[in-house]
């Protein structure tokens, strides 16, 4: 270890501020996720390595180069989760929920990829996630386009936010896709990548998320998925579009948005800004009607999207969010009035008043602290106050004071 004792790179501590604002994105997205009928869902950290490896696709970067893998003191090899998606399947299957279907599902909390950190991209980052499982709709998939597009304007950064959106088709579909790819990218593949021979090999598809500028360049004319939706495909993600268009909601149809996990067909969409440099997606999902087949379940279609916190937190204008709770402090002079002060504060926080107590021994001091607590409130109380049993109110911000008996402090403080 290190003599100077830092946080492991491309994490984050999250104090008072940042975390209210941390705290704020998660209960505007749960919050809107109750309105939509969703339920909570809180999965652990960790599975074994398979959940997500055998999921996620073997040639997609966070299972080659990103997961926080290892052994562990019994031998199983575990996978600190990199995304929420295939552990709530897991959860689905082991706990035989089937019978629930179909579920909505809300999840928050860490998650670990080992990336390259830079803004808005962290080794442990965080996300609000939503899920759900059992419905094939193309209008739950506009319901839940909707329901992401909202939390963005709840936010209040809907405005610098565009919607992507794409179709991958059905597995017919993207098997045609895969040949005509495949046979596209044998013409190139004395140019491709050491990274997408390999994934030639294993999964084409994947050639086009590849970060290889030169590969890159290759994508730029590959044959689009597009041109090979057979009539379901098309008429599913017809009638998507037509849904998104009657409620308003503003997209571009980007066909080469591919996404950077292997499980989706059909509708994938990704919100992007600008305002966040090269980190530029905020909320990515799509659907993934495979999934649970894949990892020993019932057949069961379903939808869902994360968004990253640390990203949505960098958008939201702080001075907007942070709403001014009522601080209250007691300035007691004297022995006995210091004593009485915690039974005082002990009734105004039973009454969801938020009250510090300065522990200073001098009176200036006490106010010094009150201020620099951002107290809006002092209620001063000595032996004369307590004889009298009222207190003496003053309003840190204009400096008027006020006597008022003690019996009425609690509908004073209403007042605020
Ligand atoms: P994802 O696109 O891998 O999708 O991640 C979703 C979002 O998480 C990204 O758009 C980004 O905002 C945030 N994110 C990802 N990696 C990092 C990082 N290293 N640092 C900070 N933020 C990051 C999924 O995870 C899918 N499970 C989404 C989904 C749910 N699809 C269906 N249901």
């Amino acid at each position: 270890m290190s003599t100077k004792l830092q946080p492991v790179r491309g994490t984050k501590d999250l104090f008072a501020s940042d975390y209210r604002l941390f705290l704020h994105v998660v209960n505007t997205a749960r919050n809107i996720a109750i309105n939509y009928g969703f339920d909570d869902l809180a999965t652990p950290i960790f599975e074994f390595a398979d959940v997500f490896r055998k999921t996620l696709g073997e040639e997609t970067d966070v299972v080659t180069k990103e997961m926080y893998t290892f052994l562990d003191k019994g031998g199983e090899e575990i996978t600190l989760r990199p995304e929420f998606t295939a552990g709530i399947c897991r959860a689905f299957i082991s706990n035989g929920y089937t019978q629930h279907l179909p579920l909505r599902l809300f999840s928050h909390g860490p998650l670990f990829r080992y990336e390259r950190p830079q803004k808005g991209r962290q080794r442990q980052f965080h996300q609000i996630n939503a899920e759900i499982l059992g419905i094939k709709s193309p209008m739950l998939d506009a319901e839940i386009i909707i329901m992401a597009s909202q939390i963005l304007e709840k936010l209040g950064i809907s405005e610098s936010i565009q919607l992507n959106l794409n179709s991958l088709g059905d597995k017919e579909t993207r098997k045609i896709y895969r040949d005509s790819l495949t046979e596209y990218y044998r013409d190139h593949i004395n140019s491709l990548s050491e990274d997408s021979k390999v994934r030639l090999q294993k999964n084409p598809l994947r050639i086009l998320d590849s970060k290889d500028e030169n590969d890159k360049k290759i994508n730029l004319n590959a044959p689009r998925i597009s041109e090979f939706y057979n009539q379901e495909s098309n008429d599913y993600y017809a009638a998507l579009k037509e849904l998104l268009t009657l409620n308003a909601i503003k997209f571009t149809e980007n066909p080469s948005l591919v996404r950077g996990l292997d499980y989706y067909e059909h509708t994938i969409f990704e919100f992007i800004t600008d305002a966040l440099g090269a980190q530029g997606t905020v909320i990515g999902g799509g659907r993934y009607d495979g999934l649970i087949e894949t990892m020993g379940g019932p057949p069961t279609p379903a939808i869902g999207f994360a968004g990253g916190i640390e990203r949505l937190m960098e958008l939201v204008d702080f001075k907007n969010f942070d709403a001014n709770v009522l601080t209250v402090t007691i300035i007691a002079i004297g022995e006995r009035a210091e004593k009485e002060s915690l039974a005082i504060a002990t009734i105004l926080r039973n009454n969801n008043i938020r009250v510090i107590l300065p522990y200073q021994n001098q009176v200036g001091k006490k106010f010094k602290y009150a201020d620099k607590i951002n107290a809006k409130i002092a209620i001063v109380i000595g032996e004369e106050e307590l004889e009298k049993n009222v207190a003496k109110i003053k309003n840190m911000l204009t400096g008027s004071e006020e006597i008022i008996s003690i019996d009425n402090l609690l509908d004073k403080l209403g007042q605020y």
